[in-house]
């Protein structure tokens, strides 16, 4: 598959089969994260893999929407150790964590894992539920799993907005 046609194919898999995510899928997976850019290269993305009844349950108890699938990555961003913009003091490590987080979501679309980007979690019973440390904000839910036979994207799935109502030329007005 190549670049545009993955990105045209891929939809939040809201579905899965039971079966365990293969180990080398999982590790493509966290090679495609790690290979993201991250602003001066501080890589302040933290990502827990969750998998088993006890840290799957957790996931349950934060957020209504694991799906039941076999594998969830928790990604968080280390506010600590990130890029901060000097003119307004804005720091990078969400921004960071959320690039980081679209190449996991790609590339496991790619290998034929299903994927839904949840941010709809407790973000204080994440804390509490894994123990996070206080500069670490958890940004993303990513379950991960094979797709359910009968897997579908949501009706809305395919309803993007005209590019004209996205993207505009600057155009200075004249005096
Ligand atoms: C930042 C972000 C947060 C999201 N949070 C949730 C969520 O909590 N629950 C959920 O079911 N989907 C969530 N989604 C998935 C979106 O609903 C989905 O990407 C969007 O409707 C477009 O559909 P598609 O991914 O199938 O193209 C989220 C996506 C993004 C990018």
């Amino acid at each position: 598959m190549d670049f545009s046609e993955l990105v045209r194919a891929r939809y939040s898999v809201r579905k899965f089969r039971a079966q365990q995510l293969k180990e080398e899928h999982l590790n493509a997976i966290l090679a495609a994260g790690r290979a993201a850019p991250t602003a001066c290269n501080l890589q302040p993305q933290r990502i827990f893999v969750l998998r088993g009844e006890e840290a799957l349950s957790r996931v349950r108890g934060c957020t209504k929407y694991s799906f039941g699938a076999p594998c969830v990555l928790l990604v968080c961003a280390d506010t600590e150790h990130c890029y901060v913009r000097k003119y307004d003091g804005r720091p990078s490590a969400e921004i960071d964590a959320a690039i980081v987080t679209t190449h996991m979501m790609l590339a496991a679309y790619a290998l034929g894992v299903g994927s839904t980007w949840v941010m709809s979690f407790d973000p204080a019973r994440i804390r509490e539920q894994f123990s996070l440390p206080a500069a670490w904000q958890p940004v993303a839910l990513l379950p991960l799993g094979y797709p359910a036979e009968d897997a579908q994207p949501a009706p809305y799935h395919a309803e993007r907005m005209p590019l004209d109502q996205t993207v505009f030329e600057f155009c200075p007005k004249e005096e």
